[in-house]
């Protein structure tokens, strides 16, 4: 399973678009009706469906899986009770599946025999996304829940966070403690660290400085740069993420702990708590479908 793409709601899209194409680097995939697709250098059709709206929120986080990833799916959902709905896909792309409430409102898509497409050759394209942090009320419960309903594992936790992979990446979502649900941040895979830094002059250029990094992440190692977009939502570029072998050992908070003064490996950069903190609340999950047997 692989972790595809998020799709956002929001007001003035095609700025968000122009943005994301313009400065922080991405090509435009497409429109349909009033969704702008955003896509990356590797082969998956879109990264982030921007969808013109009133308000913001977000439609769902899209995963790509089996088929009988899918039946799986079907079968622990189904017992568990979640609310949840049949799905054929009307963005780029296609493919069908599910997507799945969780209990606290994330909407997780699932879907399978989706197209992928021709790669670019661009060293400074994002590569893809790495992961989707959404923010919990019980991340711990919801650690939980995701290994047993969608068959993700813990990979560590700290005193921020629970890490959960779907794959050999050790993380591609993860729940931050924050004592309510929203969309945390999205972080954009680069090709390496010299792409990430290269994004960051590029944000530079536009009068865009980090509200956190460049740095170097704890759980998983990989190098950061966290970003406000205009459209409201942390956005990060990313690169290197630790691979973790299947019996990997899921570290405790404990595990995790920095020096005086240090939240990261390299201590470069100061953090805009208060900024991030806020941004970090802006996108909720709306539910916009009524739940049906997925039976
Ligand atoms: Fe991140």
């Amino acid at each position: 399973m692989k972790l595809r793409s998020i799709e956002l709601v929001l007001p003035k899209a095609s700025e968000a678009a122009t943005f994301l194409t313009d400065i922080w680097g991405t090509r435009l995939a497409g429109t349909l009706d009033q969704t702008f697709y955003i896509r990356g250098s590797g082969s998956f059709p879109y990264l982030v469906a921007l969808e013109e709206g009133d308000s913001s929120y977000v439609r769902s986080v899209t995963y790509v899986c089996s088929e009988a990833e899918l039946a799986q799916l079907h079968a622990n959902v189904s017992a568990r009770g979640l609310k949840a709905t049949n799905v054929v896909s009307e963005d780029l792309g296609g493919g069908a599946g599910i997507v799945v409430e969780l209990p606290e409102g994330e909407l997780f898509r699932f879907l399978a025999g989706s197209e992928e497409v021709e790669t670019i050759d661009d060293p400074d394209l994002p590569v893809k996304l790495t992961h989707v942090v959404c923010n919990s009320e019980d991340a711990e419960a919801s650690g939980h829940l995701v290994e047993e309903v969608l068959g993700f594992k813990v990979s560590d936790r700290t005193k921020g966070m629970v890490f959960v992979r779907c794959n050999a990446s050790h993380h591609s979502t993860a729940f931050a403690r924050a004592g309510f649900s929203s969309l945390n941040h999205i972080a954009f895979e680069m090709q390496d660290t010299d792409a990430v830094m290269r994004g960051v002059g590029r944000l530079r250029d536009h009068a865009f400085t980090p509200a956190w990094g460049p740095g170097r992440h704890g759980p998983g190692d990989n190098v950061f740069a966290y970003f406000i977009a205009p459209f409201g939502a942390v956005v990060e570029f990313s690169t290197a993420v630790e691979l973790v072998p299947e019996d990997y050992k899921t570290g405790s908070p404990e595990d995790w702990t920095w020096p005086e003064n240090r939240i990261d490996q390299w201590g470069l950069s100061d953090k805009d708590f208060d900024g991030l903190r806020k941004a970090e609340a802006r996108f909720r999950f709306r539910r916009t479908w009524a739940p049906q047997s997925i039976a």
